[in-house]
């Protein structure tokens, strides 16, 4: 191999990773910035100014968007999460890797269960009006999307600053 070969090489593994670092920190940012603001701003605003028949549909409508973009995030992140550990990144990856998949897992899993049991139910009962019974399905959902905050601001720690605490 002539040393414009392996030039050409590295340039396209930076690019490469450039690309997937992007991706990785575009799928965080929708994410986890996501839930932050739902349940920093717009849980409290929501709470304080808005009766349950108001509340309700408002939150069902921003859910309903905010979840197509977490598809979409999760798919960004485990995706460019492989493509970094798997194919481009130190051969040698620390803990911290280790401990972001783990928590990665844990988030993805309990988005799961948020989608498919309080999520659906509490669209059903939105649509007939049961405001008392959707509210407790939105109770349990702010619950666990606080868990999952916190993971995920976890994860944030660990991908951004973990490599930090490899040095020896
Ligand atoms: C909720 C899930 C996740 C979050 C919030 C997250 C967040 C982050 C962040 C903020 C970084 C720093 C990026 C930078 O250097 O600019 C990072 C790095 C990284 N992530 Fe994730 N990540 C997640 C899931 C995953 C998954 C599933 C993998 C799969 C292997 C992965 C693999 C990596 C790797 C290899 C790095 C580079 C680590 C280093 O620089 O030492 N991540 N992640």
């Amino acid at each position: 191999m002539t040393k414009f070969d392996q030039q050409k090489i590295c340039v396209q593994m930076t690019i490469q990773f450039a690309l997937a670092i992007a991706l990785h920190q575009l799928g965080t940012i929708i994410w986890i910035g996501g839930m932050f603001f739902a349940h920093s701003a717009l849980r409290l605003f929501a709470r304080r100014k808005l009766d349950p028949a108001q509340r309700l549909p408002l939150v069902l409508a921003v859910f309903r968007r905010f979840f197509i973009h977490v598809w979409i995030a999760a798919a960004l992140l485990w995706v460019s999460g492989f493509w970094i550990a798997g194919g481009i990144y130190r051969p040698d990856m620390g803990w911290h890797v280790y401990a972001m998949i783990l928590l990665a897992l844990l988030i993805s899993i309990l988005f799961f269960f948020i989608y498919l049991v309080p999520y659906r139910i509490m669209r059903k009962l939105i649509a007939v009006q049961d405001w008392p019974a959707a509210e407790v399905r939105l109770v349990l959902m702010r619950r666990l999307f606080l868990v999952n905050l916190l993971l995920g601001l976890a994860a944030v720690s660990l991908g951004s600053a973990g490599y930090l605490l490899q040095q020896k």
